[in-house]
């Protein structure tokens, strides 16, 4: 635990993020607290947390297919050791971002009425970052919101989804149009989890920790340059575990004076200016972390013609997310005109300022305001080198 991180955010109320072996405690400076968990287990039925969590209350739980098939038995199995008989359910709903619509979420209303759920109740998600952003949502407007607990399944759910009070679904031909800020009642976090994971989605992770990485960390972002095959290699896990909870403590950090993006610049957006329309114009052929490398990089070559990053920490970002097997060019969605309008949909979406993030060094960032302030003649050349550095990989 590093005492200098909690010097650095803890404010004169004991706000800020604390670190402990079992997880994280997060107090905001307009009072909203809650823990995120790490733990060994959490579906063995020897393990008290997630009981401790939902002890006296109905609770239904909600899966997605795969997890269903991997954890389900085991879900059921701890449900049924250390509950009431008939106080708990379990249902799968669809995943994939296709399904992370506003009938998903009336969907687990609807299921969540049929089995009686009241307000004392709790919405159980298992899943990665859709199932808990859907149940999250849906738990947020279910009589007026009612408390859910996430257990996060995947590497971007513990690192990113699993940290912060985002709920959402996608509508209207935009991503995450619909949503509520509404933490958690718990988010608890097994890594041993991630070992069923695809690399694919292991590698989506890993653009969430590089993009926490060049923006705060130069030591992590050091470590993975060492170990782009993280989380794909059997060792002892320590080395996981060092990235997993240092992105997690660097995230809580980032997000807890901002938890309800009152300021709508913030750092944590590298990579998320770009990347939602990647994602919904390449009709999401490209996942979240996949698109959120292609912006880094992007954003990385725009610092760089803009004189905000040397060449060598340009070459450095863009290296460590192909080394991980990362794309860092999409063709099809990566032409002037699309990422132009990148651009003025992010200008919008942040109160008509353009806060677009760029590296400027490994573990630095700063903001880059105004839409004028990305010529076009800078965009295509941006675009250009990274066509001409080799496809998508
Ligand atoms: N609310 C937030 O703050 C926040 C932050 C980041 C991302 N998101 C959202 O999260 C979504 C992405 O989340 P994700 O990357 O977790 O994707 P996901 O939920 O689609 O999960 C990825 C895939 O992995 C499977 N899976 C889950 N756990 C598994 C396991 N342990 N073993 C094997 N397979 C497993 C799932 O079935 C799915 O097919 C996006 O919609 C994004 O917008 C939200
Ligand atoms: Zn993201």
């Amino acid at each position: 635990m590093s005492g200098q991180a909690l010097a650095r955010v803890e404010g004169v109320h004991g706000e800020g993020v604390h670190e402990d072996p079992g997880g994280f405690d997060l107090l905001a400076p307009d009072g909203t607290r809650y823990r995120v968990d790490v733990t060994d287990g959490v579906l063995d039925p020897h393990n008290p947390l997630l009981a401790g969590y939902v002890e006296g209350r109905r609770v239904v739980a909600f899966v997605g297919p795969t997890v269903d098939r991997l954890y389900g038995d085991r879900l059921r199995a701890y449900l049924n050791a250390r509950l009431e008989p008939g106080s708990w359910s379990v249902h799968t709903i669809d995943s994939g971002e296709r399904s992370k619509t506003l009938e998903s979420a009336e969907r687990v209303c609807a299921i969540a009425k049929e089995t009686g759920l009241d307000r004392h109740g709790v919405m159980l998600a298992v899943g990665g970052g859709i199932v808990a952003d859907v149940v999250g949502f849906a738990a947020s407007m279910y009589s007026r919101g009612i408390r859910y607990i996430k257990v996060n399944t995947t590497l971007v759910g513990q690192v990113d989804v699993g940290v912060g009070v985002k709920t959402g679904v996608n509508a209207l031909n935009t991503k995450n149009m619909f949503g509520a800020y509404h933490p958690a009642h718990a988010s608890l976090n097994d890594p041993a989890l991630l070992a069923t994971l695809p690399a694919r989605e292991i590698r989506c992770g890993l653009a969430e920790i590089v993009k926490m990485a060049v923006i705060l960390d130069a030591d992590l972002f050091r470590a993975l340059e060492e170990h782009p095959d993280a989380f794909q290699r059997s060792t002892d896990g320590a080395f996981e575990t060092y990235v997993v909870r240092t992105s997690m403590r660097l995230m809580m950090e980032e997000l807890c004076p901002n938890l309800r993006e009152h300021d709508l610049a913030r750092l944590v957006d590298f990579g998320h200016t770009f990347s939602p329309v990647i994602e919904t114009a390449g009709g999401h052929r490209l996942e979240h972390g996949e698109a959120v490398a292609v912006d880094m990089a992007l954003s990385a070559h725009l610092a760089r013609l803009l004189g905000l990053l040397d060449e060598e920490s340009c070459e450095r970002v863009v290296n460590l997310l192909r080394r991980i097997g990362l794309p860092v060019f999409d063709p099809d969605t990566c032409t002037p005109e699309l990422m132009t309008q990148a651009l003025r949909a992010s200008w919008q979406r942040r109160g008509r300022k353009l806060h677009l993030v760029v590296p400027t060094g490994i573990g630095k960032a700063d903001f880059v305001e105004q839409l004028e302030d990305v010529p076009a003649d800078v965009l295509r050349g941006a675009l250009d080198a990274l066509a001409q550095a080799g496809g998508t990989r």
